[in-house]
């Protein structure tokens, strides 16, 4: 399906959105209860989270938007000229504009499951950069994914951009069958640059995920209230509260909620039992170091050609290369 103008076309891969109820009884069945962190994003979740951003304990926006701004031009150099830009997740594509104004690719193509937010942006985008193409994608991009066609003739490859640390929602072994798919799509001379939050003192991580005002947990709790409207649900969110904390042993950041007090909880017909102190896990938010970071990568089939790091060494962006194989 196309929309005016002809440099923008939307492309609907249909997202199947209609496992929510089949996930969520699957999680709440297993030994240790779970819900998947991808379900945290209705619109109330979406705003929740844009809030978390802007949040003074959440270090993690504010600096790499910062060496966003101070590092773009090195980046597109790197980059190069004639990228395909295809960006995961896109949302609303903040840190993406200045990476575009100092790359000017031909071609920006955005993935998103929430469609209306992805044409919301795609026709921005095209106002701010009229000679640019937006191909947008309305799709999973966690799913196997093949890109649509462009038009653009002056392409020389594709580089995958993938901002926000949200490679550390998935687990290790998630994140590197995800990077290795990545390098099958990019193909040879092909490239990612991906941010990726720093292992640090475990005091700053557990406050940039448990903060003051209380806006993390009510993200985290807003996933009942999802439930329970979508899926004719009965938790009383007031009978759970947000934990999260770094675990050492796994190198992450792990939020659940907490049963306060022994309870029974409906959903969709079936019901499900909470001890006093039992949990939901709800998200993990994986933390790295460069090397690790790096080794990771190059077990996907990546080369590590450039990482920058800011001045208090919180967070990271790499520029990883899909090396041509020669014949
Ligand atoms: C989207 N993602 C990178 C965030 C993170 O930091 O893991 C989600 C988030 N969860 C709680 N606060 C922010």
């Amino acid at each position: 399906m196309n929309s005016t103008p002809s440099r923008i076309s939307f492309h609907d891969f249909k997202p199947d959105t209609g496992s929510f109820c089949e996930d969520v009884l699957n999680g709440l069945a297993q030994p240790q209860k779970e819900l998947p962190p991808k379900y945290f994003y209705d619109p109330r979740g979406c705003e929740l989270f844009e809030a978390i951003c802007e949040l003074p304990e959440y270090y993690l926006t504010r600096t790499e938007t910062a060496m966003m701004q101070r590092l773009a031009p090195e980046m597109a150099r790197c980059l190069g000229e004639g990228c395909v830009l295809v960006e995961y997740g896109s949302g609303n594509s903040r840190k993406t504009r200045i990476l575009l104004e100092a790359l000017r690719p031909p071609v920006y193509m955005p993935i998103d499951i929430a469609g209306d937010q992805l044409r919301a942006t795609a026709a921005e985008l095209g106002q701010v950069f009229p000679r640019l193409e937006v191909v947008a994608v309305c799709a999973d991009y966690t799913r196997s994914l093949s890109f649509p066609e462009w038009k653009s003739g002056d392409v020389r490859r594709t580089v995958v951009y993938f901002p926000g640390s949200t490679i550390g929602n998935l687990t290790q072994a998630e994140a590197l069958a995800f990077l290795r798919n990545t390098v099958s799509l990019v193909g040879d001379g092909g490239a990612m640059l991906v941010g990726v939050d720093l292992k640090k003192d475990r005091k700053v991580l557990d406050a940039a995920y448990d903060d003051a005002r209380g806006v993390t947990a009510e993200f985290n709790l807003n996933l009942l209230r999802r439930i329970n409207r979508e899926l004719g649900a009965d938790f009383d969110p007031a009978r759970f509260r947000h934990r999260a904390f770094y675990s050492e042993e796994w190198s992450r950041i792990e939020m659940h909620l907490v049963s306060v007090g022994a309870q029974r909880v409906s959903v969709a017909g079936r019901r499900f039992d909470f001890r006093d102190g039992e949990t939901i896990h709800t998200e993990n938010s994986c933390k790295y170091s460069v090397a690790e970071f790096r080794e990771l990568a190059r077990q996907a089939g990546f080369r590590s050609a450039q990482t920058w790091t800011d001045a208090d060494h919180l967070f990271s962006v790499h520029y990883l290369e899909c090396l041509r194989v020669s014949p």
